[in-house]
């Protein structure tokens, strides 16, 4: 079975076509970061306005990269949620619309499923059971995968995802969005011993996590150096991004750990945006390793947004038989254990 994925929840434009029997034939992406880095974050109007111009010329890219007919597919899928409003009806509307079209099944993705199964499309993919971390902008969340559909939540972040920290920390170091790419840049250039970031939540039981307090420390930190103009200076930047990125590793890996322990699995997926952060896979190695289990990711262009994602996901409930009517259906907020298993 051939699909066509499309990826439009929030800053980037995704689009693929994944194949049941050849795997990946052709994606494009566009990215809009450099547009809402003028505002420091992502702007949800600007964002649906940018994707309704992005997506079509995509999909003829697409299309053309796959050497294939527009509309030789045998489905569509699309993220229908969790994510902005706007910017998903951008991507539902015209993945319902060209099914119509074509006349040909569609049906509407969990984005985080989609990245949860992103290093499905990798040489060596995991088996199901495993535990999943997802670390994205909007969610940070371990859970127990039993198969598709069948998700168990172990622990999830009380206040801030761990991207969303990553961001607002490098806000506060005078670092452009996305912060999260900006701080492991500085950080590889920091010294990692100068100071020391609290690991919240990692001294009582349980899996559930929390970034605000951290944010808090990183913020007061910054503070206590800034000069009579308010600048830090570059080796003090780079020093307060490597604590804050250690103390944000250092917590994600010992709850994974715990997930590992208590699930008894001896698999570990890491996705979403933050799981493309080399100190975070490096330390997670290291985890696994002393867990005899093993560490699964995706390449790093498909840990963050992307349309292969979501046209792998879409393909395993399309072969399942399932697929959506024809009303455009886009869920903010989407639990991701509602879903139904296949
Ligand atoms: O999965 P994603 O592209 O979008 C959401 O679903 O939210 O994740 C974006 C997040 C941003 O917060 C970004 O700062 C973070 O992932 N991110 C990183 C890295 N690359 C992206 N965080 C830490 N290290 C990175 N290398
Ligand atoms: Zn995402």
């Amino acid at each position: 079975m051939r699909v066509l994925g499309i990826e439009t929840s929030c800053d980037e434009t995704g689009v693929a076509i994944f194949d049941s029997e050849k795997g990946l034939l052709g994606d494009a992406l566009y990215s809009q970061v450099k547009m809402h880095a003028e505002y420091g974050g992502v702007v949800p109007e600007l964002a649906s306005r940018d994707h309704v111009r992005k997506l079509l010329p995509l999909l003829d890219e697409t299309f053309a990269k796959a050497g294939l007919e527009k509309g030789n597919v045998d489905a569509i899928a699309y993220t229908s949620g969790p994510g902005l409003i706007g910017a998903l009806m951008v991507g539902a509307s015209t993945g319902r619309a060209l099914a119509m079209a074509w006349g040909k099944p569609a049906i509407g993705v969990h984005h985080m499923e989609g990245h949860l199964l992103a290093p499905m499309l990798e040489a060596e993919p995991p088996e199901f059971p495993f535990v999943a971390l997802l670390v994205s902008g909007g969610h940070t969340q371990l859970v127990r995968v039993d198969g598709i559909g069948q998700y168990e939540l172990l622990g999830e972040s009380l206040d801030d995802a761990a991207g969303e920290a990553f961001d607002k920390a490098a806000k506060m170091l005078g670092l452009d969005y996305p912060g999260g790419p900006l701080i492991a840049k500085h950080a590889a250039k920091g010294d990692r011993a100068r100071f020391r970031f609290p690991r919240p939540m990692t001294d009582r039981p349980g899996m559930d996590f929390s970034f605000s307090g951290l944010k808090t420390f990183t913020l007061n930190t910054a503070n206590s150096h800034r000069d009579a103009e308010g600048v830090i200076d570059p080796q003090t930047v780079c020093d307060i991004a490597a604590a804050f990125e250690e103390a944000v590793v250092d917590t994600l890996a010992i709850k994974c750990r715990r997930a590992l322990q208590a699930t008894g699995f001896g698999q570990l997926v890491i996705a979403g945006g933050v799981s493309a952060n080399q100190r975070l896979r490096e330390r997670l190695e290291l985890m696994v390793s002393k867990e005899r289990a093993r560490l699964f990711y995706a390449r790093p262009e498909f840990c963050t947004d992307n349309g292969a994602m979501i046209a792998y996901a879409g393909c395993q409930r399309l072969l399942a038989g399932q697929s959506d009517d024809l009303a455009i259906v886009t869920k903010p907020r989407w639990p991701l254990n509602t879903l139904d298993s296949i």
